[in-house]
């Protein structure tokens, strides 16, 4: 293995997962594990140089003060702890220091003095690494992965790729609410540049149907995530001789869905979660990298920029942006204006600054005027926002000039459109989606 590592174990600590991206900023490799990790997943970890204890305000569990565990304590590693004397010899507990500088000082001495850990963390040790891992875990065995054309299953693919090869299928399901032009972006790359094998399954019409005469916004995420399931699992049982299947779990998700120590901060509502009695065993190489890390994985892996730096999409898709009963007609309108919207942040060079835009078409609409004639037609509504974690966001201030330039294009190119708006609120009190 390539790359020296830093295990930080987390003892109910608030700050593992700044003080894990702090060290992978001095360019040395962390992983966060649970305080009780065993003495054999311990001796599996590769390369590892010193171990940190991260403990705080949730150490203690149902009345019991959460300890490392002894193998942590025998390990004979250099051990920092941080916030929690633990009991147990040589183990440096220094003070915490609340400044950046000097915490980073501390942390430096600790990683490069106390472990004589190397900085040898890049990406290019990291794919490495995982594809030697990914060797070792899949053997001579095939993976299935539900590619999405997301950055993160995007990802998966490229790298399993490089490990497997042609052991790899990758089955793309096209639901019928993806944006313009994404089905023929995931197939041109990973089929036609990657050689990798892909199923592409058109199940719109099935979703659509499903979805016909459905309003509340819970019952359509219902359906759509367990139609997906559904197609999936009508694919996946086609093949044979398959016994892994790839995901593309990121450290964030990992940290939302809560550990002993950390509760959880949302409950994962992404389309794709998978059938349980296929009985496969997972494989998850991006389970430790956070989001930054995991596009810059996929730009040292070869992908197109416009698929690594592209906008979150929500897993239900399209179907959150056609507010009410989806009908194919509305559903056009919002893929047609979402796609000039984002043909025209391209050229103004935003669409790498702003964190999330797209259009939205309510279920109504207005008179207006066409050929002389009034005539009805629907709004479309522009939203661009910015924000770090969405739980919070701010609007866009964009340029009377750009607004112009987006209206005047779907009110000319867009079917059945008569007026445009930009919503400007921010959340709170709106949310970013509609629905
Ligand atoms: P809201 O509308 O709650 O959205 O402010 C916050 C972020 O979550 C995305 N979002 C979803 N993502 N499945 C997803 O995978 C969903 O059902 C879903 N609903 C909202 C939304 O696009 C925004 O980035």
């Amino acid at each position: 293995m390539k790359q020296d590592m830093i295990l930080i174990l987390d003892l109910g600590g608030l700050q593992d997962v700044q003080i894990a991206r702090e060290i992978r900023q001095l360019g040395v490799y962390t992983e966060i594990h649970p305080h009780d990790i065993t003495a054999e997943t311990l001796a599996a970890l590769p390369n590892v140089r010193g171990i940190i204890l991260s403990g705080g305000p949730n150490r203690v569990v149902d009345g019991e003060v959460i300890q490392p565990s002894e193998a942590v304590l025998n390990s004979g590693l250099p051990i920092l702890a941080v916030d929690c004397p633990p009991r147990g010899q040589g183990v440096t507990i220094p003070a915490w220091p609340e400044d950046d500088a000097r915490r980073r000082e501390l942390l430096e001495t600790f990683v490069f003095q106390g472990c004589r850990a190397t900085a040898n963390w890049s990406m290019d040790n990291f794919i490495a690494d995982q594809v030697e891992l990914m060797r070792r875990q899949i053997g001579d065995g095939k993976v299935l992965l539900a590619l999405s054309g997301g950055v993160d299953s995007s990802v998966v693919a490229a790298l399993l790729l490089k490990a497997i090869g042609d052991r790899l299928t990758c089955v793309h399901v096209n639901h019928g609410l993806l944006r313009k032009g994404e089905p023929e972006q995931v197939v041109q790359v990973f089929r036609e540049q990657m050689g990798a094998n892909l199923i592409y399954v058109d199940a719109s019409d099935r979703f659509l149907d499903k979805l016909g005469g459905v309003s509340d916004p819970e019952q359509k995420r219902k359906i759509i995530g367990a139609e997906f399931i559904r197609v999936f699992e009508e694919e996946a049982r086609k093949l044979e001789g398959i016994t892994f299947l790839a995901q593309g779990t990121i450290y964030p998700d990992i940290i939302e869905s809560g550990t002993k120590t950390r509760k959880a901060i949302k409950a994962h509502h992404n389309v794709g979660g998978l059938p349980e009695d296929l009985n496969f065993e997972l494989v998850e190489p991006l389970k430790m990298l956070f989001k930054d890390e995991v596009r810059a994985c996929g730009v040292a892996l070869g992908l197109p920029e416009s698929m690594v730096y592209r906008q979150p999409f929500p897993g239900p898709g399209l179907g959150v942006r056609c507010p009410g009963a989806i009908t194919r007609d509305r559903l056009a309108a919002v893929r047609e204006s979402d796609a000039i919207l984002r043909e025209e942040f391209a050229a103004a060079g935003l669409d790498r600054k702003v964190w999330q835009y797209f259009t939205v078409v309510p279920d109504f609409q207005s008179v207006g005027m066409r050929d002389g004639k009034r005539c009805m037609g629907w709004p479309v509504i522009l939203r661009a926002v910015n924000t770090v974690d969405a739980m919070t966001a701010t609007c866009e201030p964009l340029t009377w000039d750009l607004l112009n330039r987006i209206g005047s294009r779907i009110l000319a190119e867009v079917p059945g459109v008569n007026r445009v708006m930009y919503d400007f609120t921010p959340k709170p009190p709106a949310t970013i989606e509609y629905e």
